[in-house]
C-alpha cells in the first residue's frame, strides 16, 4: 500500500479548472519531485495532500485512510505527522531561530522541556544552525531561513515532508546545500519526501521519481533519467523552456 494516494482528485476556483483528475501514488520512504509550469496546480496539489485545502471531488488516501472524510480533530492529528515547508518559508518573525524550531514541541505534552531542548539542539546541529540559534528571522539570510523552516518541519518527527520550492530565491551554493539536506533527511530518517520545484538540479539530486503535472493531470510519472530522456510532447516543451537548467545539469 502507498503512503499517499490521490485518486481522481479535482479542484476548481470559479471557472478555473486547475486539477481535472489527478491520480498519484507515493510510496513510504520515497522521494518524489513534482514538476510543471508555473500556475499549473503544483502548490494546490501539495495543499490537498496535507489536508490544508479540500478537493472538490476524489479521494486522498494516507495509509489507506481517505482524509477527505476525516473530522477536524482527526485531521489535526494527521497534520502533525505531515510537515509542510511553505514556498515562503513562513517563519514566525517574533520568535528566534531556536524558538521557531522548538515550536512543534510547545503543545506536545508527551515530551519534557529538557528532552525537547535536547532534540531542538540536535536538529539545529544536524542542519548546521546551532550558531545562529539566538538570532531573529530578519537577522538571517533567505537560505538560512529556508534551513530553519526545514529544521522546524523535521522537529515534529514527521512521516512525510512536503516542500514547496525549497531552493527558490537562494543562490546556487545554498540551493545545492538545501537539496543535499533534503536528500539526507529522506535517506537518514526515512522521511517520505515530496518536493515541488523549478530547479532541475534539485530534482536531479533529490528524486527517486518525477511526476509532471500538465493540464490538470499527471502527464508523466517515472524516474528522473526517464524524464530527461522522454520525448513526450509536453516534456520536450517544458525542457526547452529551461535551456539554462538543462545545460546546468549536464543534459545538453
Ligand atoms: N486560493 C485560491 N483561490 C483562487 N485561485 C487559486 C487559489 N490557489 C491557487 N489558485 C489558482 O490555481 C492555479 C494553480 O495555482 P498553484 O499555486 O497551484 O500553481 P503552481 O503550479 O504552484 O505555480 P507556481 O510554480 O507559480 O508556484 C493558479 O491559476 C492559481 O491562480
Ligand atoms: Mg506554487
Amino acid at each position: 500500500m502507498s503512503l499517499i494516494e490521490l485518486r481522481d482528485v479535482t479542484k476548481s476556483f470559479g471557472d478555473n479548472k486547475v486539477l481535472k483528475g489527478v491520480n498519484l501514488e507515493i510510496e513510504e520512504g520515497e522521494s518524489l519531485i513534482i514538476l510543471g509550469r508555473s500556475g499549473i496546480g503544483k502548490s494546490v496539489t501539495l495543499l490537498i495532500i496535507t489536508g490544508l485545502m479540500p478537493p472538490d471531488s476524489g479521494a486522498v488516501f494516507i495509509d489507506g485512510q481517505d482524509i477527505t472524510k476525516l473530522s477536524e480533530i482527526e485531521m489535526i492529528a494527521l497534520r502533525r505527522r505531515f510537515s509542510y515547508v511553505f514556498q515562503s518559508g513562513a517563519l514566525f518573525d517574533s520568535l528566534s531561530v531556536y524558538e521557531n524550531v522548538a515550536f512543534p514541541f510547545a503543545e506536545d505534552r508527551h515530551i519534557s522541556d529538557e528532552a525537547a531542548e535536547k532534540k531542538v539542539f540536535s536538529i539545529l546541529q544536524l542542519l548546521g544552525l546551532e550558531k545562529i540559534a539566538d538570532l531573529m528571522p530578519d537577522e538571517i539570510s533567505s537560505g538560512m531561513k529556508k534551513r530553519v523552516a526545514i529544521a522546524r518541519a523535521i522537529a515534529a518527527d514527521p512521516r512525510a515532508i512536503l516542500y514547496d520550492e525549497p531552493t527558490t530565491g537562494v543562490d546556487t551554493i545554498t540551493g545545492k546545500l538545501i537539496s543535499r539536506l533534503i536528500r539526507k533527511l529522506n535517506k537518514d530518517l526515512g522521511v517520505t519526501t515530496v518536493v515541488v520545484t523549478h530547479d532541475l538540479k534539485c530534482a536531479q539530486f533529490v528524486a527517486d521519481k518525477v511526476a509532471f503535472l500538465h493540464d490538470g493531470r499527471i502527464y508523466f510519472h517515472d524516474t528522473f533519467d526517464a524524464f530527461l530522456k522522454s520525448e513526450l510532447k509536453e516534456l520536450l516543451r517544458f525542457k526547452r523552456s529551461l535551456p539554462h537548467m538543462m545545460k546546468y545539469i549536464g543534459a545538453e
